[in-house]
């Protein structure tokens, strides 16, 4: 089933177009990350998603039902900012069981659904913390909790874990995946950071310059990149000029100056550019080879 589909959305601010139809879909359960380069339009995409923003055009559906220019309060989207937004002047149990406070839900299953999403953020017994008294990665724990304890239909990331030191992120990476899994719960997880992106999505949008520059699963993007930029993004390369042939039994060569190898792209002959990277890969998209 479709959760979540963007159909071409644009947005200007002061003049300047940030979106530039932007178009894409979430199945149900699944692990969508909105990758691209800072001012690409990541966080103004989630914004218009939650309704924080709306779109100049365009629509926004979740489970069929456009919610384009609904408030934010109407629609059951659970959002983590990169700064986390907590209520410092709250402890721990205030801060995640706010949203139901809100929601006028009874004191005691407000305490059951509070210790439960700290239960699974592994946080128990952190219930009367100050917030100043948790560390980084405690406070994104949180700020996650308090997203999932409404139970939302869609659960938005924005950068999470981008304050973090490099240790913990690739702690907090592998534990909100497992979360997200464990609750099933459809994500969008906006990201600058290729590797985070690649290990973490079951598909990945890559954006650039308010448009989508190539989407597909991680392994599609990093091996088939559509282009010099997605190439580049994904992963260091080295870019070559070389000559694609077709030998007279059939098989495709590309070479350059002193060097030459078998492909089974299905490009025409010309020239070509190869990106070459670690990997001994072979691939070659839109004139574009990747090794
Ligand atoms: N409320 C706003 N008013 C004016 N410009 C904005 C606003 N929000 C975002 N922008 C501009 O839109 C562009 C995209 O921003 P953003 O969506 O935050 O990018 P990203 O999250 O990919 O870094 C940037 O140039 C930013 O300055
Ligand atoms: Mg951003």
């Amino acid at each position: 089933m479709i959760k979540l589909k963007v159909e071409e959305i644009y947005k200007t601010f002061d003049g300047k177009e940030v979106l530039k139809g932007i178009s894409f879909q979430a199945k149900e359960g699944e692990f969508v990350s909105l990758l691209g380069p800072s001012g690409c339009g990541k966080s103004t995409m989630l914004r218009i998603i939650c309704g924080l923003e709306t779109p100049d055009k365009g629509n926004v559906m979740v489970s069929g039902q456009t919610v384009t220019y609904q408030k934010p309060e109407k629609r059951n989207i659970g959002m983590v900012f990169q700064n986390y937004a907590l209520f410092p002047s709250m402890n721990v149990e205030k801060n995640v069981g706010y949203g139901l406070k809100m929601k006028h839900v009874p004191k005691d299953e407000i305490a059951k659904r509070v210790s439960g999403a700290l239960e699974l953020v592994h946080l128990s017994g952190y219930e009367k913390r100050p917030i100043s008294k948790l560390s980084g990665g405690e406070q994104q724990r949180v700020a996650l909790a308090r997203a999932l304890v409404v139970k939302p239909d869609i659960l938005l990331l924005d950068e999470p874990l981008s304050a973090l030191d490099r240790k913990i992120r690739g702690e907090m990476q592998a534990e909100i995946r497992n979360i997200q899994q464990k609750v099933g719960i459809t994500t969008i997880f906006v990201t600058h950071d290729q590797e985070e992106a690649l290990t973490m999505s079951d598909k990945i949008i890559l954006m650039n310059g308010g448009k989508i520059e190539q989407a597909g699963e991680p392994w599609n993007i990093y091996n088939r990149p559509a282009s010099v930029f997605a190439s580049d993004f994904l992963g260091k390369a080295n870019l070559l000029k070389g000559m694609l042939r077709t030998m007279p039994d059939g098989r495709k060569v590309v070479s350059g100056r002193g060097w030459s190898f078998p492909t089974n792209t299905k490009e025409e002959d010309g020239e070509v550019q190869v990106a070459v990277r670690k990997w001994s890969v072979l691939c070659l998209v839109k004139r574009f080879i990747l090794q």
